[in-house]
């Protein structure tokens, strides 16, 4: 397996796993499929402010999984920390493939200069909380019933990790 930058024609590879997740799961709490427009545009801004979007392929160039990160909230004092999400195609799941992109996530976000990542969880998810702790991040916020998707409430997990420790804060 190979982890690289997504490039354009990656888009309707990470849209077929993105809509699929959003029919058949809860880690998105919408049930608005994206076009292929929404997910260039999605792409395209991520590229313009200097953002990852990673994917991973197998051997035979099909892509397996993808994962990105982007701004927290829009203030600046939340400018160094970072939301991340990963998602794997069902048939490459359990294979190491989100492990492999979140730890090179992990790795550019430090060489960003950032100072948090945050991953914001299904409480029911117990796959991507698993994931999250294996890679270091702490469960560091639990919001209950703050979301409903398929006719139940759900908590939201918050798990976060600490990039650049001891890094000082900036002046302003
Ligand atoms: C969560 C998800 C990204 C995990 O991807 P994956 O490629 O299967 O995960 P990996 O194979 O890299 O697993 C790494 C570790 O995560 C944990 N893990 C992954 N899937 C798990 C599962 N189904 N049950 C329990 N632990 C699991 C394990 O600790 C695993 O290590 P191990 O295999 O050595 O035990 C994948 O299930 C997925 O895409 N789900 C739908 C979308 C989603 O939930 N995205 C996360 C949104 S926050």
């Amino acid at each position: 397996m190979n982890v690289r930058d997504a490039v354009p024609k990656d888009i309707p590879a990470i849209l077929a796993i993105y809509n699929r997740s959003i029919r058949e799961t809860t880690a998105s709490w919408t049930n608005r499929e994206e076009s292929l427009d929404d997910r260039l545009t999605w792409f395209e801004g991520r590229k313009k402010n200097g953002l990852p979007v990673l994917v991973a392929e197998n051997d035979k160039c099909e892509i397996l999984g993808f994962a990105s990160f982007g701004p927290f909230r829009p203030r600046e004092g939340y400018r160094f920390t970072a939301e991340h999400t990963v998602y794997v195609d069902p048939k490459a799941q359990r294979q190491g493939v989100a492990f492999s992109l979140l730890s090179r996530l992990v790795e550019i976000a430090g060489a960003q200069g950032l100072h948090l990542l945050l991953g914001v969880i299904d409480g029911e998810n117990a796959a991507s909380i698993a994931l999250h702790e294996k890679l270091g991040f702490e469960v560091t916020g639990h919001l209950p019933q703050a979301g409903t998707k398929f006719g139940r409430w759900l908590d939201l997990v918050l798990m976060t990790r600490v990039l650049n420790a001891g890094m000082p804060a900036p002046e302003k």
